[in-house]
This record gives structure tokens, C-alpha cells and sequence, in this order.
């Protein structure tokens, strides 16, 4: 049995490997033609944070594969009165097939994985969003742009910088990061990632330069400024995080036809300027449908191992 934590735990080849079975499963469902590989099974999703993509695409890919889902918010069941998280993971783990958890600390997902005897799925974390990098890399694979590709990153270093580390380190492309001082991405997390990447070939570049990063990109990439948790810092990061939007400017460093993603929610005029979200609002759009396309692939893959 397998779970989905961080993507530090697949090789490459289980990561092509979902996408492919995501990639079809899509294809299939614009065809009319419905896989019910979960059919009578349930996922259990528990949210300590919001969501809009992530619930909804959790829960109807489960409905399309033949299952159901259960959203279970904190406020509603007694883990958020203080019930641990080993006897959550052991009573919601005898009932559901598969857990899905949006939470803070990466190490209530770890703790929560090691008690359950069901496939657990990283929703979010304060350090990864792994099930979104599935989606933005299946979009990349579908407009083309997955092969040499130069990912640069503009904005804080957070859970999804993270993710993105990953993924740029286990698949061998190229990821330029460039962060305010003092909004740098995790020491630990980068040593892992430069560490995986001398094998892969990736080349990770970490500063806080800008045009550097820019400067010949092929896809542009920026987060939210203030991440779910960080609400209180909002105004202190506007300011820190001055110069770091990724406006027409910016995007005229990096090549010609370069693309840019966003995994949402956006805030126009922080991280990103209104002229260039609406202007890539088709992949970006596509980029947050994949989320359900990727997240099946990514079921019907957990299911798979659970039979070997
Ligand atoms: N991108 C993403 O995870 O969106 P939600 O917070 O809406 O789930
Ligand atoms: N970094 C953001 C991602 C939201 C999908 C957050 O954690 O709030």
C-alpha cells in the first residue's frame, strides 16, 4: 500500500505514470465513456483549512469513478475537539477506502499515514501541495511545454515552491526561484531537492533575482503572497513582497510564447497583475480542471498498488 504525501516518495516513473492513467482517464470522460475502477468505495476528506478546487474535484472524481466522498471539515468532527490523530486515522481508516487531508504540519499527515490502513493523499500542507504539481505537470505534458522546460518561479517560498522543487528534482527540468530575502523556500526541503536533482539532471536555481530568473523562462509561475494560515501577516508581506508581481513586464524577460501558470486562488495586483492571469486564463483554467483529471489518475494509481 502506498500513500501520497510528498512526491519525494515516487520515482519518476510512478510520477509519468499516474499522469498517464490521468490522461486517459480525461480523454475517456470527454467520451463519454466512464471508468469505475472505485465503484463502492469511499474517501474520507478532512479539511482543517478551505478549499474550493480540492474539494471539488476530490469529491465529483470520486462520484465519476464509482465512489463517494465524505467531507469531513474539523469544525464538524471531534479531531478538531482534540481527538488524536492516530484514533482518527484508525476508526476513519476501518470505514473509507482512501483518506484525503488538508491540513498544516506536514507531520499530523505523516502521523495520521502511519496509523491508517488505507491510502492516505496530501491535500495541503503549510510544506507541500503534491496532488496540485500532478495537475500542473499533466497540463505542461497537454500544451506541449513539459519537454526542456525553464520553470521560473516568482514569489514566496511556500508550500508550493516546495512541491515544485520536487517535481523539477525527481522529473530533470530546469526550476529558477526567486523570493524577497527573508521568504526563502526550506533549507532542508532545497538540500533534498539539489540533492535528488544531481541524479535527475534538474537545475535548481535559488535567489532573489528576479530577471534572473525570469530571463529566458519558458513557463512563469507565482502563488498567493500570504498562504492560509498566514492571514495576519497579509499586510506586512504586501510590503515585503514589493516588485515581485509577475506583470506584462516580467513576462517579456522570459520567452516569447512562455506560459504561465497559477494553481488559485489569485490575487490580482499582488502576486499577479489582472492583464497577465486574464491573458493565460485558458491554460490557467485548464491547469485547475486537471486537478480532477490528475487527482483520478492518482486514485485509480493508489488503488492499483493496494492489489500488488
Ligand atoms: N489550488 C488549490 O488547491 O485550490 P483550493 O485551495 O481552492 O483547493
Ligand atoms: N500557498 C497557498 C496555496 C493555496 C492553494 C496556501 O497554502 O494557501
Amino acid at each position: 500500500m502506498r500513500h501520497f504525501l510528498t512526491l519525494k516518495d515516487f520515482t519518476k516513473e510512478e510520477i509519468l505514470e499516474i499522469i498517464e492513467i490521468a490522461l486517459e482517464i480525461k480523454k475517456n470522460l470527454k467520451n463519454k465513456i466512464y471508468n469505475k475502477e472505485l465503484a463502492m468505495q469511499t474517501l474520507g476528506m478532512i479539511f482543517e483549512k478551505s478549499s474550493t478546487r480540492t474539494r471539488v474535484s476530490f469529491e465529483t472524481g470520486m462520484f465519476q469513478l464509482g465512489g463517494h466522498a465524505l467531507f469531513l471539515s474539523n469544525r464538524d468532527i471531534h479531531l478538531g475537539r482534540g481527538e488524536p490523530v492516530k484514533d482518527t486515522a484508525r476508526v476513519i481508516s476501518s470505514m473509507c477506502d482512501m483518506v484525503m487531508i488538508r491540513t498544516f504540519e506536514q507531520s499530523m499527515i505523516e502521523e495520521f499515514a502511519e496509523y491508517s490502513k488505507v491510502p492516505v493523499i496530501n491535500g495541503l500542507t503549510d510544506s507541500y501541495h503534491p496532488v496540485q504539481l500532478l495537475a500542473d505537470y499533466m497540463t505542461m505534458v497537454e500544451y506541449g511545454i513539459h519537454e526542456n522546460a525553464i520553470v521560473a518561479y516568482i514569489g514566496d517560498g511556500n508550500n508550493m515552491t516546495h512541491s515544485w522543487l520536487m517535481l523539477a528534482a525527481k522529473l530533470g527540468f530546469e526550476l529558477r526561484i526567486a523570493t524577497p530575502k527573508g521568504y526563502e523556500v526550506d533549507s532542508v526541503i532545497l538540500e533534498d531537492a539539489i540533492k535528488m536533482a544531481k541524479k535527475s539532471g534538474a537545475i535548481i536555481k535559488v535567489s532573489n533575482n528576479i530577471d534572473e530568473a525570469l530571463y529566458g523562462a519558458t513557463i512563469v509561475t507565482t502563488d498567493t503572497w500570504a498562504s492560509m494560515g498566514q492571514e495576519e501577516e497579509k499586510e506586512a508581506r504586501v510590503k515585503a513582497f514589493k516588485g515581485y508581481m509577475v506583470d506584462g513586464l516580467k513576462m517579456c524577460l522570459a520567452k516569447k510564447d512562455a506560459k504561465f501558470l497559477h494553481c488559485l486562488p489569485a490575487y490580482r495586483g499582488q502576486e499577479v497583475s489582472a492583464k497577465v492571469l486574464e491573458d493565460h486564463a485558458d491554460i490557467v483554467f485548464d491547469e485547475a480542471e486537471n486537478r480532477l483529471h490528475a487527482q483520478k489518475g492518482l486514485m485509480v494509481w493508489l488503488d492499483q498498488q493496494r492489489d500488488k
